[in-house]
C-alpha cells in the first residue's frame, strides 16, 4: 500500500486495478468522466471530522459548540451536512451569509466576522437576525448600535479581542499577534465593553480571539485565554459583565505531508478544554459555553484535486510535470510555501521512482506546485491527485488568465455527484459588457 494514502480522505483506496478510489469511487474514471482539474470531496470524511471535532470537545467540556469556519470551503452542499451533524457556522462576508442561507442553514447558528463589515453586511446580518454578531472594531461597534436602534434589532454580539500572542506558524497565517489588523487590542478592549453595556439593544455575551492558522502548538491558546479570562474578569468587576461564551477561534493545524505531522484533535481538545476547567474551577464561577471554529482541520483532508498530466520537460536536471491547473485553482504554494504530496491515480500501486517538480499552466514562473516530490513514472495523460486539498484552495482560486474554475464532486458509497460545474467560456464573459 502507497504511504501516502495517509494524507488522502479516510475512504482512499486502491483498487483492484490499481487505481485510486475514494469513496468507492474511481479517481481515474472520474476524471474521465468530468474533466481535470477537478476537486473531490469525500462525504465520509467530512462527517469523520464534524464528529471528531464534536466527540474529542464536547466529551472533556459539555457546553462546547463547534462552529465550523466557512471561509476555509463553503458550498450548499456543505452547509447541509454541518447542520445535520450540528455545527454552526462562522461567515464572514454578505456572500458567505447567502450562501449557507440559500442552502437552509439556520441564521441562529450562523457567526457573522470580519474586520471591515460593511453597513449592508451588518443590515443582512440583523435581517436575518444571525445568532452571533462578531464585533471587531468601535467604528463598527457605533454603526451596529445605530442600526440595531433604528431598526429594532437586539442583536447578541461577541467582541474580537487581539491577544497579542504570537501563534508560531508563517507570517501570513498569524492573526492573534500585537500588530495585527484583526480585533480590539486589549488596550482599547474597555472602552468597547463599556460602551456595548450601556447601549440599549446589543447583548455583549461573550468574548473571541483568534491567534492564527495552521497552529501546530497549544500554549499560544492558552496564553491567549489566560489573557481574554483576565480581561474578562477585570469587566466584570467594573462593568458586572457576565462571559456567558467564550470564543477560542480556529486554526487547528493539518497534516499535509508525509514529513509534517500534526497533532490530533484530541491533543488540543484536552490541553484546551483542560485549561478552562482548571481556571474556572479556581474561581468557582458558572463555566461559559466553549466556541472553537475549524475550518481547515474540517474541510483539508477530505478534499483531492485531481490534474492531468501534459508537458514533461527536462530542464537543468530537473524533471518538470506540468498539469493542466496550478496556481489559480491552489494558490497555496506560492502564498505560503505550502507543501503537498502527489499519487498517480492511475498507477497507485507503482513503484515512485521518478522525482519531479509539478508545475501549473500559468504565465508565472511562481506557478509551481509541488517541488521535488516522487511519484510513479509519468506520461502525458496521467492523472495527478494531489490530497489536502479540501481547505482554501478553492475560496482562493481565481480566473488568472482567464482560467475556468474547477468543477467540484461529492464522493461517497460508491457515487459520484457534481456539486458545481467547472466554468465556461460564457461564463468569464457573462458580466461583462462592451
Ligand atoms: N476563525 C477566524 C476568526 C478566522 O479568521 C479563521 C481563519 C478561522 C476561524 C479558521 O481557521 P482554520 O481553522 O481554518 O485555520 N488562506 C490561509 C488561511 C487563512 C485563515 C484565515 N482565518 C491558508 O490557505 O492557509
Amino acid at each position: 500500500m502507497n504511504s501516502k494514502l495517509a494524507v488522502f480522505p479516510t475512504s482512499a483506496e486502491i483498487n483492484p486495478q490499481g487505481h485510486l478510489a475514494i469513496g468507492g469511487v474511481d479517481m481515474v474514471e472520474l476524471a474521465a468522466h468530468f474533466g481535470t482539474p477537478l476537486y473531490v470531496f469525500d462525504e465520509a470524511t467530512l462527517r469523520a471530522r464534524c464528529r471528531e471535532f464534536k466527540r474529542e470537545f464536547v466529551s472533556r467540556y459539555g457546553n462546547t459548540a463547534v462552529v465550523y469556519a466557512g471561509k476555509a470551503f463553503l458550498h450548499g452542499a456543505l452547509a447541509v451536512i454541518l447542520r445535520d451533524e450540528g455545527l454552526g457556522l462562522d461567515v464572514v462576508s454578505a456572500g458567505e451569509l447567502h450562501i449557507a442561507i440559500n442552502a437552509g442553514f439556520p441564521p441562529g447558528d450562523i457567526y457573522f466576522h470580519g474586520n471591515n463589515k460593511s453597513r449592508d453586511e451588518l443590515t443582512l446580518a440583523l435581517r436575518h437576525n444571525v445568532g452571533r454578531i462578531v464585533v471587531d472594531n468601535m467604528n463598527e461597534l457605533d454603526m451596529l448600535i445605530r442600526l440595531a436602534e433604528e431598526g429594532g434589532y437586539t442583536p447578541k454580539i461577541f467582541f474580537r479581542i487581539m491577544p497579542g500572542v504570537d501563534a508560531h506558524t508563517h507570517g501570513h497565517l498569524t492573526t492573534g499577534a500585537a500588530d495585527s489588523k484583526f480585533g480590539i487590542p486589549l488596550s482599547r478592549a474597555e472602552e468597547a465593553v463599556a460602551k456595548a453595556m450601556a447601549s440599549a439593544p446589543l447583548k455583549l455575551v461573550g468574548l473571541h480571539f483568534h491567534i492564527g492558522s495552521m497552529v501546530g502548538e497549544h500554549q499560544p491558546y492558552l496564553a491567549a485565554m489566560d489573557r481574554v479570562l483576565g480581561f474578562s474578569a477585570e469587566m466584570t468587576r467594573k462593568y458586572g459583565f457576565d462571559l456567558q461564551e467564550l470564543d477560542i477561534g480556529g486554526g487547528f493545524g493539518v497534516q499535509y505531508t508525509l514529513d509534517s505531522p500534526m497533532p490530533e484533535v484530541s491533543f488540543f481538545a484536552e490541553r484546551l478544554t483542560g485549561h478552562l476547567s482548571a481556571h474556572y474551577k479556581s474561581l468557582n464561577q458558572p463555566l461559559p459555553q466553549l466556541i472553537i471554529e475549524p475550518g481547515r482541520a474540517v474541510v483539508a483532508q477530505a478534499g483531492v484535486a485531481l490534474y492531468t498530466a501534459g508537458t514533461i520537460k527536462e530542464v537543468g536536471g530537473r524533471l518538470y510535470v506540468a498539469v493542466d491547473g496550478g496556481m489559480a485553482d491552489n494558490i497555496r504554494p506560492p502564498l505560503y510555501d505550502a507543501r503537498y504530496e502527489v499519487l498517480s491515480a492511475g498507477k497507485a500501486d507503482v513503484a515512485e521512482a521518478d522525482e519531479v517538480t509539478v508545475v501549473g499552466r500559468y504565465c508565472e514562473t511562481g506557478d509551481i506546485l509541488i517541488k521535488d516530490t516522487r511519484v510513479a513514472p509519468v506520461v502525458a495523460g496521467d492523472i495527478l491527485a494531489v490530497p489536502v486539498c479540501g481547505a482554501y484552495c478553492l475560496p482562493m482560486a481565481s480566473n488568472y488568465n482567464a482560467a475556468l474554475r474547477p468543477a467540484v464532486v461529492m464522493v461517497g458509497d460508491g457515487s459520484a455527484r457534481l456539486i458545481r460545474r467547472r466554468e465556461s467560456l460564457e461564463d468569464l464573459t457573462h458580466c461583462d459588457s462592451i
